[in-house]
């Protein structure tokens, strides 16, 4: 298996506009589009290997070297900081981290600013920076509904096209970091396989240039 290479792709979306990004640098694998529930995919003459993970877990797979490299967006990488490298921007997947609530939830910063979040180290630094006090409350999902119910005054999430936000009478009050995916690397098959890693990384950067 020295010379085969592991990708460790996001379930969802995301994870097939990156597929489809790895099949246009010559690295497809036609079974991957079969319409079944099977997790892994080969292709014996191009040596790869794809699977799909729960997007959060991409980086635990790449670091550990299950996956040699793999597809995660920063937000997963700034929450989690995995010991990985991050090889490139594949500028997909764009969208921002804010902090958003209900209009003039920031206004008092006396009071300790409760934030619900599905990120809690991102939003901890973001008001650290401020010097601001925060109660972190750490949600899986669904944050929108945490200020309308006053469980918390903001929240701290991904903002993609704002449609969430605006339907629930929410306002992005702050933007944290933007954010897009990232072509991640394991750090010990970058060094031992190498060749063909920066061969996969030099494909990807041409056919970015390409698109811009
Ligand atoms: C993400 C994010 C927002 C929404 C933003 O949620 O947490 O809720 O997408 O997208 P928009 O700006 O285009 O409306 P996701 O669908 O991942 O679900 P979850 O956070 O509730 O798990």
């Amino acid at each position: 298996m020295q010379d085969w290479i592991s990708v460790a792709l996001p379930k969802g979306r995301l994870g097939e506009k990156a597929y489809d990004l790895f099949e246009k640098i010559g690295y497809g694998c036609p079974s991957i589009k079969e319409d079944n529930r099977k997790l892994i995919f080969e292709n014996e003459e191009a040596r790869v290997r794809y699977f799909w993970a729960k997007p959060s877990d991409v980086p635990i797979y790449v670091e550990r070297g299950a996956a040699d490299v793999g597809v995660a967006g920063k937000d997963i990488l700034l929450e989690y900081v995995p010991d990985v490298y991050e090889l490139s921007d594949l500028k997909m997947g764009k969208c921002r981290m804010m902090v958003a609530g209900l209009p003039g939830a920031l206004d008092d910063s006396g009071r300790t600013l409760r934030v619900a979040t599905k990120f809690p180290r991102i939003a901890a630094r973001h008001f650290a920076a401020q010097s601001r006090e925060i109660d972190i409350i750490k949600l899986n999902g669904s944050i929108e509904i945490a200020p309308l119910l006053d469980l918390s005054d903001v929240i701290v999430d991904i903002v993609e096209t704002g449609t969430t936000l605006k339907e629930n009478g929410l306002i992005p009050l702050e933007e944290v970091v933007p954010i897009s995916a990232r072509f991640i690397a394991n750090r010990v098959s970058y060094k031992f396989k190498n060749e063909r890693m920066r061969g996969m990384q030099e494909r990807i950067a041409a056919l970015l240039r390409e698109k811009q």
